[in-house]
């Protein structure tokens, strides 16, 4: 069973975190020269893609992570510090997550739908802003997580 939760787990970060890293180094630099509309419908096509594989990864991140803390490990006593650091990490990013998706992503969205592009290339800068806070949270939590038993 840990060997499933951990499968389940490393899946969950390996999409959330190589997502953000596709967005913000490989589809950003590609989609920069193209006109504002175009742009910005391609944003909106990406993200409306993405982020419901987001919530896939962040329940699966969840359950199997809880769920190795207390079947494996035994519960929240004598966990390994980088066990609560993944944990502390993890929630801001949840939390950072959480916020980019009931906030400036539905108003991006909505300008997006109104062909309204100042309000929609206000409401993308800050969706990246937020993702350039993640992703380098994201891939410390990966090298925190996988390396922090042989600490
Ligand atoms: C938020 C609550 C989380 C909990 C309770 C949790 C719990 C755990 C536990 C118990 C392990 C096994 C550690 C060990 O065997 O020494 C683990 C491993 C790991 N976790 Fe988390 N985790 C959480 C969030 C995250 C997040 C957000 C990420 C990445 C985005 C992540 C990435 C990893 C990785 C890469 C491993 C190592 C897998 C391996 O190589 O065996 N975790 N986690």
């Amino acid at each position: 069973m840990t060997a499933l939760a951990l499968a389940l787990h490393i899946f969950g970060a390996v999409v959330w975190v190589g997502g953000m890293f596709a967005a913000y180094l490989c589809l950003r630099p590609a989609a920069g020269p193209l006109d504002p509309p175009v742009r910005l419908k391609l944003w909106r096509g990406f993200f409306q893609k993405f982020f419901p594989w987001v919530w896939v990864s962040i329940l699966l991140l969840l359950a199997s992570g809880y769920w190795m803390v207390f079947a494996t490990f035994g519960g929240f006593r004598g966990l390994g510090l980088h066990i609560n650091l993944m944990q502390g990490l993890g929630w801001v990013m949840i939390a950072l997550f959480l916020w980019l998706f009931h906030g400036p992503w539905l108003k991006f969205k909505r300008a997006v739908d109104a062909s309204d592009w100042p309000s929609a290339g206000a409401n993308l800068n800050r969706i990246r802003q937020i993702i350039a806070v993640n992703l380098p949270l994201g891939l410390l939590v990966v090298i925190v997580g996988a390396s922090g038993r042989y600490w």
